[in-house]
């Protein structure tokens, strides 16, 4: 696998950025939940660099619990109009303020089939923060809660962002550039 210097077109978000944003983010949660119960549920895999960083910034008590959900698609870079839960919640929601975290809102189905999903579990409240949001790819409308910061429609990587499920540990959020990058698109 490459480097990351040598696919990297610019840097989108600087890392320093990225902790001032997400600090800002764990603050307005930490207010809008005082005196309430909370569980954080991170979208795998994307969601994990976010999600640590998020919860080291609230400070009302929560929980935390993870699911996977796979996308039907055409490429392996774009999601279809359908997603499948691939690992499921240990935890019962019901009656509880969840916030899934996700890394992207892209296309929007991905959230859109989990909100659905979780909704008929009968959670007391249920929202969504996305550290990216890309508006101008959007197919299936989704209320984003807390987000992060919108960007404009190139494909990133790092701070929980994969090509090809590598670079997700960078701390910035950096352009591809798809001329350098050797691997096969899907
Ligand atoms: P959606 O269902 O189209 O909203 O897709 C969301 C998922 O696609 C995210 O959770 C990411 O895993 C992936 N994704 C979308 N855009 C990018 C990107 O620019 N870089 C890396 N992954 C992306
Ligand atoms: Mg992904």
């Amino acid at each position: 696998m490459q480097n990351y210097q040598d696919i990297l077109a610019e840097i989108l978000i600087e890392a320093d950025v990225l902790q001032i944003r997400v600090a800002e983010l764990g603050a307005q949660i930490s207010a809008d939940y005082q005196g309430e119960d909370l569980l954080l549920i991170c979208i795998l895999r994307g969601g994990v660099p976010f999600m640590v960083d998020l919860s080291r910034n609230i400070t009302v008590p929560h929980m935390m619990d993870f699911m996977a959900v796979s996308s039907y698609g055409v490429g392996r870079r774009e999601s279809s109009g359908s997603a499948r839960v691939s690992l499921d919640l240990t935890m019962d929601i019901r009656d509880r303020n969840v916030v899934l975290v996700e890394d992207i809102v892209d296309s929007g189905h991905t959230i859109a089939a989990v909100l659905q999903m979780l909704g008929t579990r009968q959670p007391k409240t249920l929202k969504v923060c996305a550290l990216l949001d890309k508006p101008e790819r959007r197919e299936a409308h989704v209320p984003v809660d807390y987000l992060g910061f919108t960007i404009p429609n190139k494909f990133v990587f790092g701070y929980g962002l994969d090509l090809d499920e590598y670079y997700r540990n960078l701390p910035f959020v950096g352009v591809v550039d798809l001329d350098k990058y050797n691997q096969k698109p899907a």
